[in-house]
């Protein structure tokens, strides 16, 4: 696992440029979810001003590649969490297995999700590593439509390319001649920090993802308003915080570290003791899970896990509705007082 962890992370890193307004109208959607006291886990909110309605529990796909999980446990994972009302699924081409795996396990149901990749990094020899040119991006897309068994993607993003590499340009036009030969419907940026606000400010893209969660708040006023007002989809990763609660000492994995050390810090207590093993709404993984889904801007939250019943029960902590406006405040008073200045948003 620390291998792992260390792998992707020093993957994404060397493409990434990590740096540091008031609340916006948030999405009608998401407004309405702050107002329903018992979202249904099938629950759908606009997708920015794409034509899709997206679940606000999505799959996030890299943990089945970096664990990594067998078929047959991906097969019950996605077609247990398809039947229980998911449907997006999010994925990389460089999440090792997780394309192969997600198309082996759901192809034959593609109609019924929308299928998000991201491309620019490549697992495939002989290029190991990122390729941010046009022709690299264009080939990266190809691989994914193969490897994913489909014809066309619903949302391509760049995998997390650094501020030098968007402004190169090269990148964003393999994108645009994806979505312009009928490859991908959408593209989108998957990234964080000032990185992010740019490509929000580019007018490129049609979505952001990027991380939001109790220990990574600085998008709440750097990018989630900007990106609402452009009326970009948003996609929170990571929006568990990697459940880093669940380590009593410093973890192995070096992508959970940053978190975890933060959490020391903010001293939630929903966070501690018992709370981090109270499996209801109000413990650490649903107060956490909540906090991220009722930001607004928010639309759909791309939980990684490698246990075929994870879905199920993260979709019924959800069911729990918004947090308390007191939690909420506690929650943000906590990281304005703790937060340094380079806490800045994690790929
Ligand atoms: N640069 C990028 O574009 C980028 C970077 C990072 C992530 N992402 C995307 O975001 C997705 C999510 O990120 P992530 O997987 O790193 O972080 P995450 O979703 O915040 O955390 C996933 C971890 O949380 C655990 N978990 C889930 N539900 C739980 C619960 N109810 N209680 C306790 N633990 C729980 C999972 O363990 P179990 O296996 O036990 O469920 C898993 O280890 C990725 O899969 C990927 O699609 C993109």
């Amino acid at each position: 696992m620390a291998t792992q962890g260390t792998s992707r992370r020093e993957l994404l890193a060397s493409s990434a440029a990590l740096a540091a307004a008031a609340w916006l109208v948030p999405s009608a959607r998401a407004l309405a979810w702050q107002d329903e006291k018992k979202p249904v886990p099938g629950e759908r909110r606009k997708f920015g001003k794409t034509d899709m309605q997206v679940g606000v529990l999505g799959f996030g796909g890299a943990e089945i590649g970096y664990e990594p999980a067998e078929q047959a446990t991906v097969d019950r994972l996605l077609n247990g969490a398809l039947d229980a009302g998911l449907n997006v699924v999010d994925t990389a081409e460089c999440y090792r297995e997780s394309e192969v795996l997600i198309g082996n396990a759901i192809a034959a149901r593609r109609k019924e999700f929308y299928l998000f990749t991201k491309c620019g990094h490549t697992s495939e020899p002989p290029k190991d590593g990122p390729d941010w040119s046009k022709e690299g991006v264009l080939q990266s897309i190809e691989r994914s439509l193969k490897r994913l068994k489909t014809d066309v993607i619903d949302l391509v993003q760049l995998h997390s390319c650094s501020l030098e590499e968007l402004k190169n340009g090269g990148c964003i036009e393999g994108l645009e001649q994806a979505k312009k030969q009928g490859k991908t419907r959408y593209i989108g940026y998957s990234g964080d920090s000032t990185t992010a606000k740019w490509a929000i400010e580019s007018g490129r893209f049609d979505t952001l993802q990027t991380s939001i969660n109790i220990c990574d708040q600085e998008c709440l006023e750097l990018t989630l308003p900007l990106a609402a007002a452009r009326q970009m989809g948003v996609i929170a990763k990571r929006p568990i915080a990697n459940a880093v609660w669940r380590y009593d000492a410093k973890p192995d994995n070096s992508y959970h570290v940053e978190y975890w050390r933060r959490l020391q810090e903010l001293k939630y207590e929903f966070a501690v003791g018992d709370k981090r093993n109270d499996a209801g709404p109000d413990g650490a993984a649903g107060v956490a899970m909540r906090f991220t889904a009722m930001q607004p801007g928010v639309h759909v939250l791309i939980v990684g896990t490698t246990k075929p019943t994870r879905w199920a029960q993260n979709a019924e902590l959800l069911r729990a509705g918004p947090l308390a406006k007191e939690l909420v405040d506690s929650i943000r008073a906590r990281w304005k007082s703790a937060s340094k200045p380079d806490w800045t948003g994690q790929t």
